[in-house]
Order: structure tokens, then C-alpha cells, then sequence
């Protein structure tokens, strides 16, 4: 049997539970838990104390988005959490993240501008708020962020950088399904023909990573060998060769690349990336 997880509604339980307890290990999410949260949960949890929060961000949706469809599971949610070892889940409110009469949000730069930032306009003011208040609220040594979103665990490593936050942020890997599709919230939205079309674009991404393996560093030809075989999930909105720690488009020769896309396939909008010539330790060390 999983020990339970303490379910924690407010900032003052979070503070009442933490305590001068130590350092303790933050995983934000917005629930809908997979095997992808999960293993991102056990790795925090191997660290020391693990808390994830659970909460579906305004902010970061734009009006046109999945905010209210965004699938919601908490009693699933929690029975996941346990049995990966999480000691306790933050589950607040909106009205407790957001109290009435705030007048502040956090301002991403340049690393926030593009690809997911170009194509969500907002997005990324709206995750570094939510992340800089549950790092206020649960003053976290460590903090958990996959590079299955590797522009958000840049955008987060840059914010913690610049706004001399006192918080490790540990990069994670990507966790896929058995065909390689990137596990996601989002993958609820398919229908059992565009869940077999969707694995499309893992395709193209290992692709481009069988290509690199081979010598291939030309952006371009990396750039089309991804779009030409992603397409048969959909038409693509962006196939991006960008460099991993400036998110700025490669042309010519790449040394090291994150190589990205994202695709709508049917009501869901999937992205997914490969790093290529760089490891998750260099990346951590930025
Ligand atoms: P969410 O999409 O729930 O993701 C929470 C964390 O799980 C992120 O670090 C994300 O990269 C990671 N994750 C998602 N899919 C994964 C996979 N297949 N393998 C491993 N990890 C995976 O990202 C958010 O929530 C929000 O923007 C948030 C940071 C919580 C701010 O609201």
C-alpha cells in the first residue's frame, strides 16, 4: 500500500505543513496525471520531499484555448501522487492563487518570444507567474520541469536565473508511450484514428535524431526530414531546428539542436522535441 498524500487547499496549510521541515522538492502541474507526471514525481520524490501542485492556470490559456476542457481527475490525481511517494499535493483554488486586487505579473523576455510564445501569445507571462507564486508559496529547494515542454524549462531556468530565485531547477526527460507518442494531458483528446496518426511526429522527431546520429548537421535537411514525415499526423504549425539555450532558429550548420514541432490533431494541440548534442546534465547547468 502507497502512503497518502496530505492534500493541502491553501497557502497558509502549505505553510503550516512545511514548517521549518527542511528542503522539500516542487513539481508543478495541472493535473490530469500520466506516466510522464508520474515518473517526474518518483524522480522528486528519490531527491527528498516531494510536493506537486495541481492547478489549472487562467492565465497561461488564451480565451480561443482549452482552459475549460482541460481535463480535470483530482481523485486519480492523488492516488497516482501516492504511489509515487509524493508526500503532499497543493491543490489551491483560483481565488487562492489569484486574490483579488493583484496588480503584478512576471514579464518573460526574448527566450519567451518565440515558437510556443509566437504561437500562444501570453502563454509564458502567464506559467512564470503561476510558477514565481508557488515558489513564493512553497519555497521549494528543487523544482521538477520535463523538457517534454523545453521551451517552458527554459523560459523557468532563465526566470530563476535573472530574478535570483534560490531554487535548483532539475530538467527531466520525456516519457512516451510504447509507439514513442510523448505522454500528455492533451493525448485524452484523440480519437482512437488520430491517436494512431499522432505517433507521426515522434517519428519525424527520431528521425532527425537517427540522421544527427549519422553526421547529418545541416538545419535545413533536419528541418525537412521532420516535416516530411510529421505530416502525416497533420500539418505541422512549426518544425523548428533552434538552438537549446537561446530557442533562436538555426540555419546552416548545427553543433547542438533542439529540435521541436507542434501539431494539431483533431481538437488536441501536441508539441514534442528531441535534444540533439547536448545532455539534460549540461542543460541543468546553464
Ligand atoms: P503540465 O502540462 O501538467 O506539466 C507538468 C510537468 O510535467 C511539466 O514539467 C511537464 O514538462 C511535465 N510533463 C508533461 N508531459 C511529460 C512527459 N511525457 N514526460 C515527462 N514529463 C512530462 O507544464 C505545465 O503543466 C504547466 O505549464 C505548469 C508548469 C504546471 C504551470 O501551470
Amino acid at each position: 500500500m502507497a502512503s497518502s498524500v496530505t492534500v493541502l487547499r491553501t497557502v497558509r496549510e502549505v505553510r503550516e505543513w512545511r514548517g521549518d521541515a527542511g528542503d522539500v522538492g516542487l513539481v508543478p502541474t495541472m493535473g490530469a496525471l500520466h506516466g510522464g507526471h508520474r515518473r517526474l514525481v518518483e524522480r522528486a520524490a528519490a531527491d527528498g520531499v516531494a510536493i506537486a501542485s495541481i492547478f489549472v492556470n487562467p492565465t497561461q490559456f488564451a480565451p480561443n484555448e482549452d482552459y475549460r476542457a482541460y481535463p480535470r481527475s483530482e481523485e486519480a490525481d492523488l492516488a497516482l501522487l501516492a504511489d509515487a511517494g509524493c508526500a503532499a499535493a497543493f491543490i489551491p483554488g483560483v481565488e487562492e492563487m489569484y486574490r483579488p486586487g493583484e496588480d503584478m505579473r512576471v514579464v518573460p523576455g526574448d527566450i519567451a518570444s518565440r515558437l510556443e510564445g509566437a504561437a500562444r501569445p501570453g502563454h509564458f507571462a502567464g506559467v512564470c507567474t503561476v510558477v514565481a507564486k508557488l515558489f513564493g508559496m512553497v519555497r521549494p529547494a528543487r523544482t521538477y520541469f520535463s523538457h517534454k515542454d523545453f521551451q517552458q524549462l527554459r523560459v523557468v531556468q532563465t526566470m530563476v536565473r535573472d530574478l535570483a530565485l534560490w531554487i535548483r531547477v532539475v530538467p527531466f526527460e520525456i516519457v512516451r508511450e510504447p509507439d514513442g507518442l510523448a505522454m500528455s494531458s492533451r493525448n485524452a483528446y484523440l480519437t482512437p484514428d488520430e491517436r494512431r496518426r499522432a505517433v507521426a511526429l515522434s517519428r519525424g522527431l527520431f528521425a532527425a535524431r537517427d540522421e544527427w546520429a549519422r553526421g547529418t548537421r545541416d538545419a535545413a535537411t533536419l528541418r525537412a526530414t521532420v516535416r516530411g514525415i510529421a505530416s502525416d499526423a497533420g500539418t505541422p504549425e512549426y518544425v523548428s531546428i533552434a538552438d537549446p539555450v537561446t530557442l533562436r532558429e538555426l540555419e546552416g550548420r548545427a553543433e547542438r539542436a533542439v529540435v521541436s514541432l507542434a501539431c494539431r490533431v483533431g481538437r488536441a494541440r501536441l508539441i514534442d522535441n528531441v535534444l540533439l548534442g547536448m545532455s539534460l546534465d549540461e542543460l541543468a547547468r546553464l
